[in-house]
């Protein structure tokens, strides 16, 4: 006799068959978050593409006895259009991390055209997919993509996403341990950017608020903004966050897919080509949005900030424009 559990139905219906693609799916990032990705049930096709070692780690994964199939591609025989052909979801966290002492702009150089490339291959083979971009320098990355998307003339900017859950994630997770509560039940709006100071974890929008000393705020603040730094230092030139992060852009990828099955109230903080504070010049911000299936569906405003957070964003404001105009530019000098 078979129990609940083992005939329990986890076929996909055709709303919710999905086919994902990592680009950079072998690196420190790339290989876990396929692995979170594989076992996705929305996820029916996963493609990884990289420019090594993906035919390996998409035969390990395939395994797993999950509903997705699985298929590796490298860059012989056309394989970045085979990995993106159609695809409905592109993750990219292909790219270099930081090593101790850089900061995520120092990684401009190099990830700059490597996005620049892949984006341009997604425009071509997969124009109708959402893009979650995960390679830093974020804040830069996501402009470029936009700008070789619109020259290929296919942008759309409900589904152009880069991926600061991380951020979320640490902020719930250091709230926690200041305030003494489940971690997991903790749900910290962070705005802004994806990179230290552009960091703004909004805490007045807590319960506790009022409960935490200015020096602990002021000390959470800065952990929030700076704790990527606590793992580039631990692992000591090995690279950045990897597995915390690979939670993350899982986590981000099956709220977006939840949004495309149409789901409801499927919430996220992601920095997005938005309507906020576009008429100060700053054409991307992160803030909270509500997904759907054509990916954003609403923007959500700021809400209510204590005088220290409405400081932050407008220091935010100013690095913003700066890191967006740099990726615009770049795209510009570097079509
Ligand atoms: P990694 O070096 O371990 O992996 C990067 C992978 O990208 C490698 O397997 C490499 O072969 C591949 N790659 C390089 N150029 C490529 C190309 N043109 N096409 C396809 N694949 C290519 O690096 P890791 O640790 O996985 O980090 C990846 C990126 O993610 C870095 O830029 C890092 O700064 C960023 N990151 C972003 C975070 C976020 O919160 N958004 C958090 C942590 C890291």
């Amino acid at each position: 006799m078979f129990s609940k559990i083992a005939i329990r139905n986890f076929s996909s219906t055709a709303a919710s068959a999905y086919k994902v693609t990592v680009l950079g799916a072998a690196g420190g990032i790339g290989q876990p978050l396929s692995l979170l990705l594989k076992l996705n049930h929305k996820v029916t096709d996963l493609s990884l593409y990289d420019l090594r070692l993906a035919k390996g780690v998409a035969a390990d994964l395939s395994h797993i006895p999950t509903n997705s199939t699985v298929h590796g591609f490298t860059a012989e025989d056309d394989g970045l259009a085979k990995a993106l052909k159609d695809a409905d979801v592109v993750l990219i966290p292909a790219g270099v991390p930081r090593k101790p002492g850089m900061t995520r702009d120092d990684l401009f150089n190099t990830n700059a055209s490597i996005v620049r490339d892949l984006a341009k291959s997604v425009a071509e083979n997969a124009p109708k997919a959402a893009v979650l971009i995960i390679s830093n320098p974020v804040n830069s990355t996501v402009p470029i993509v936009r700008e070789v998307l619109k020259s290929k003339g296919v942008f759309n900017p409900k589904k152009l996403f880069g991926v600061t859950t991380l951020d979320t994630l640490r902020a719930n997770r250091f709230l926690s341990e200041v305030v003494d509560t489940d971690p997991a039940e903790e749900s910290v709006t962070v705005v802004g950017g994806h990179s230290g100071i552009t960091i703004v974890p909004l805490i007045s929008q807590t319960p506790y608020n009022t409960r935490i000393s200015k020096e602990k705020y002021d000390a959470l603040i800065h952990r929030i903004q700076f704790g990527g730094d606590e793992v580039v230092k631990a692992k000591d030139g090995a690279g950045s966050a990897t597995l915390s992060m690979a939670q993350a852009g899982a986590r981000f990828a099956g709220s977006v897919l939840s949004g495309l099955a149409g789901e409801q109230d499927v919430v996220e903080a992601t920095y997005i080509d938005s309507p906020l504070f576009k008429d100060q010049g700053i054409e991307f911000f992160a803030s909270k949005v509500t997904l759907g299936p054509e990916g954003v569906k609403e923007v959500h405003e700021l809400g209510l900030l204590s005088d220290g957070e409405e400081a932050l964003v407008a220091t935010a404001k100013e690095t913003l424009k700066k890191n967006i105009a740099k990726g615009v530019d770049f795209v510009k000098a570097n079509p």
